[in-house]
């Protein structure tokens, strides 16, 4: 049998945080050598809330650039842009026709942000989930590395696996059901400003996130600034403590030590003494992530290749995929 594979993607909206990483990207990248991966670049999701069209292009190189910084490699990977295989949208059209809009409404996702968007919200923000189930089930992906977040968005992909097979399949799978895959540590990394919230691309503060390309003046800025409590000693688990929870979350992920590692080391220091040895864990690990987005961004002929190629393969398989859906549910095909 050959190698699972594996499906996900991240919206080109804004700098990618703490929370991205290790929710998402890190742990591609872990597991990246085990499997056969498709990572795209998902610009179609970026335009659900209101966008930028003057910078949408440049953001999307960026994450593609990011990919590749964080490790994603083309020998196991495939990085390519949503918007540049046009099943995506094809089979999100077909999906949306068989999916009961009551299951779109009870999207815990949609519910928040359309609180934000008002009177304006936009059909693409109920329909996202449709869109993110199209890109998944178009590769067959056997497994979803995603953060917390996404797990109703998963499940309502399944969902609609079952129904389209139960309606359209005549026994047959035709298409296949993908099983989340949300790590424990770093699947829901929390604001710095308030440890009972997500770390969010979103928030209106910037003190509230870590990007991965933060300089490091910016690093210990927000880090001396972020939310703490005055209880002595620090500790993980403690609910009363979101924040302190968090920080060593994060100190734990950024520096590759284990619960116990750290708990042992970072027990009894007070918070000054944290928040330094934090801001200069988080300086040291991002920075080689640092070089490597700044080589990879100065050669652009590079990337575009790479998101040529992508596009290519990636297409090869979405597209066989939209042929066999529209076969079950009686289109014929173009001669
Ligand atoms: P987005 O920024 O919404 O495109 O999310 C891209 C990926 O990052 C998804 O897999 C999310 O689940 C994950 N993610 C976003 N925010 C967080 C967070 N605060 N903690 C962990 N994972 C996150
Ligand atoms: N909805 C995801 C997020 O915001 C992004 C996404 C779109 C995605 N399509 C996907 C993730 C397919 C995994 C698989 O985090």
């Amino acid at each position: 049998m050959g190698r699972q594979r594996i499906l996900s993607g991240v919206q080109p909206t804004g700098n990618l945080h703490l929370g991205n990483y290790f929710g998402a990207i890190r742990n591609w990248v872990e597991i990246q050598s085990q499997y056969d991966n498709y990572y795209c670049v998902v610009d179609l999701h970026a335009i659900t809330v209101p966008h930028n069209p003057a910078t949408l292009a440049q953001d999307t190189y960026a994450i593609a650039a990011l990919y590749l910084a964080c490790g994603i490699d083309l020998q196991y990977s495939t990085i390519f842009v949503q918007s540049h295989v046009s099943a995506h949208s094809e089979l999100a059209w077909l999906l949306n026709c068989i999916t009961p809009l009551n299951w779109l409404e009870d999207m815990i996702q949609f519910k928040e942000k359309r609180i934000k968007q008002g009177e304006s919200v936009g059909m693409g923000l109920l329909d996202y989930p449709v869109l993110m189930a199209a890109d998944i089930l178009l590769y067959q992906a056997d497994k979803v590395p995603v953060g917390e977040d996404q797990k109703q968005h998963l499940e309502l992909t399944r969902d609609i696996v079952d129904r389209f097979n139960h309606q359209f399949g005549k026994g047959k799978k035709v298409i296949k059901s993908p099983e989340p895959m949300i790590r424990k540590d770093g699947a829901r990394v929390m604001s710095l400003t308030d440890g009972t919230r997500k770390m969010s691309k979103s928030d209106p503060s910037e003190l509230s996130r870590i990007n991965i390309l933060d300089s490091a003046d910016e690093i210990t800025k927000k880090i001396k600034k972020c939310k703490t409590d005055p209880i002595a000693g620090l500790t993980f688990d403690d609910s009363e403590r979101p924040e302190c929870h968090n920080l060593l979350t994060i100190y734990m992920l950024l520096s590759g030590k284990t619960k116990d590692e750290v708990t042992a080391e970072c027990g009894d220091m007070r918070w000054g003494d944290f928040k330094k040895l934090l801001t200069e864990t988080a300086i040291n690990s991002l920075q080689p992530i640092q070089e490597k987005y700044a080589e990879v961004i100065a050669e652009k002929g590079y990337l575009d290749e790479i998101l040529r190629e992508g596009r290519q393969k990636a297409a090869e398989i979405a597209n066989q995929t939209l042929e066999d859906v529209k076969v079950a549910m009686g289109y014929s095909l173009p001669m």
